[in-house]
């Protein structure tokens, strides 16, 4: 039986209004479980009907049912004329849930299952869809061509599945897909898809997080932002962030590809939870519309020279220090002296400034969350390709959020970014005032001012913090020129 969920106010829920017959679900919409819906009842009353029909599109059920009362039945229709949706109307005093439990046979969707455990010529994993029988040909979803593997037997107890092979393909691991030959599913890394926001902070283009799809999990950003749908009259509204409850088209983007079918093949690999790296939160649920190929289309091109004989010209590794911390740390100023006594060195640098990038690559950013998330996405970009080009880059931002500071971490290999905290209290970042920023932050000049009415997240493990109102910028560039040498970045041993 295909379970049918109803989506019904908090109201009519806590009063169990409705008789919950086994094969019904009764939910908010804000419920990842709505994912799985094939049928989804809209009972409209005390709901906002034209936005929970918008959120029933976003799902891409089979079937939408509204049960109304008279004037609601007018709603539904004409949202779901507007919305080009088709839903079947259900009179209040006629509703039966019992009713909307049809019998239907998910055995016969393509099998779909996630590996968890190879042992041997046996592996055990979770049932996505369909199911497996013995003497099929089975093979792991890649983009490579993956080997095909008769399956000698199976069991199946609830959603974990147990097969053993007649043969092993080395493709068959743990967090792989595994489905029949001739039936496999698509594999990319970015997609199209329409994402419902149920975070309470906002979300934002280019911020990282955690996708799940059947099992997969993958570190996500939605790469574009290209409309949020108006939940009135479902037009087209341009966004820069994504705020509770929105529904929302994007661009996401995977550093990783995964195995994903058209929502009419399997609903296990079409949809999809988005989840705050750091809590575990949900904080968006979507369906994927299409793959947008890049994976397949934009190839990397090979180049002669690389990295390694950038560096072995320059006779020291390339690496970032990224310093973070508030307006008035003392950043700039490290970063600066650093520089000095690197150059001395004869080490090749280059500072990457807030100040100075924001005249030119981001000139066109602000200062909201959004607008700051950005600017960092596009100094970690730089700074990896500075970092290949054999360079060491001292980077200069407040970047005020841990998301993106591990969003630029993650785009280096381990040992070549460090993360050093500039920390001073507010209060002395505040009588210093070098630009006079704070003064008028305070007199309500300057909106979003870190520190003052934007947050500051300082970081939890940074490779190294320095106090610049306990230690002289002199002493703070030592300590980050000892950190380098003590990782064999630049050992100062042309000076030695
Ligand atoms: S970040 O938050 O996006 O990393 P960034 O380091 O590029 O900021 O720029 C910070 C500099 O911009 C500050 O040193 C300050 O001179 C200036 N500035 C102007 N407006 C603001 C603001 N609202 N908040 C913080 N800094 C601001």
């Amino acid at each position: 039986m295909i379970p049918v969920f109803i989506i019904a106010s908090e109201e009519v829920r806590e009063e169990g209004r409705i008789e919950c017959p086994e094969g019904t679900e009764i939910v908010a919409d804000t419920d990842p479980a709505l994912l799985a819906a094939h049928t989804i009842v809209v009972y409209a009353p005390g709901l906002d009907l034209q936005k929970i029909l918008l959120t029933c599109r976003c799902l891409v059920p089979d079937r939408i049912v509204v049960v109304a009362d008279r004037s609601e039945m007018s709603v539904a229709t004409d949202a779901a004329e507007r919305l080009g949706i088709d839903i079947d109307i259900v009179a209040l005093n006629r509703f039966d849930a019992g009713s909307m439990v049809g019998p239907v046979d998910l055995g016969t969707d393509p099998f779909r299952m996630m590996v968890d455990e190879v042992d041997g010529d046996r592996v055990q994993g979770r049932r996505l869809s369909g199911g497996p029988e013995n003497g099929i040909s089975i093979q792991a979803a890649t983009t490579s061509s993956s080997g095909q593997c008769e399956v000698g037997n199976h069991e199946i107890d609830g959603d974990v599945v147990s097969l053993s092979l007649v043969s092993l393909h080395s493709a068959i691991t743990p967090g792989a897909v595994l489905c029949r030959s001739g039936e496999v599913p698509e594999v990319s890394d970015q997609f199209k898809a329409d994402l419902i926001w149920l975070g309470e902070d906002d979300g934002f283009e280019g911020r990282p997080y955690d996708v799940v799809i059947g099992g997969q999990i993958r570190r996500a950003t939605v790469s574009e932002l290209k409309h949020r749908y108006d939940p009135h009259n479902y037009q087209h509204l341009s966004v820069r962030k994504i705020g509770t409850g929105d529904c929302v088209s994007v661009t996401l983007g995977l550093t990783q590809e995964v195995a994903f079918d058209d929502v009419s093949t399997t609903r296990s690999l079409a949809t999809f939870t988005l989840m705050d790296h750091y809590s575990g939160d949900v904080v968006g649920m979507g369906v994927l519309s299409h793959s947008l190929r890049r994976a397949q289309n934009v190839h990397r091109q090979e180049l002669s020279i690389g990295r390694v004989d950038r560096e072995r010209l320059n006779d020291h590794k390339g690496a970032v220090v990224w310093f973070t911390g508030l307006s008035g740390s003392g950043k700039s100023t490290v970063a600066n002296t650093v520089e000095q006594e690197l150059h001395r060195q004869e080490v090749r640098t280059y500072v990457l400034d807030g100040d100075n990038v924001r005249h030119g690559l981001n000139k066109d950013l602000g200062f909201t969350d959004a607008d700051r998330v950005e600017n960092i996405r596009r100094v970690a970009e730089v700074a990896r390709l500075m970092v290949d080009a054999g360079l060491v880059v001292l980077t200069s931002f407040i970047s005020p959020f841990r998301s993106e500071r591990d969003l630029a971490r993650q785009l280096f290999s381990e040992g070549e970014f460090f993360e050093v905290y500039v920390n001073v209290p507010l209060s002395v970042a505040e009588a210093r005032d070098p630009k006079g920023l704070y003064k008028k932050a305070r007199a309500g000049e300057i909106p979003n001012f870190t520190g003052i009415d934007s947050d500051y997240e300082a970081p939890i493990s940074p490779e190294l913090e320095v106090l610049t109102h306990e230690l002289s910028p002199a002493e703070c560039a030592s300590s980050v020129c000892d950190l380098l040498a003590e990782n064999d970045i630049a050992t100062g041993r042309r000076f030695v």
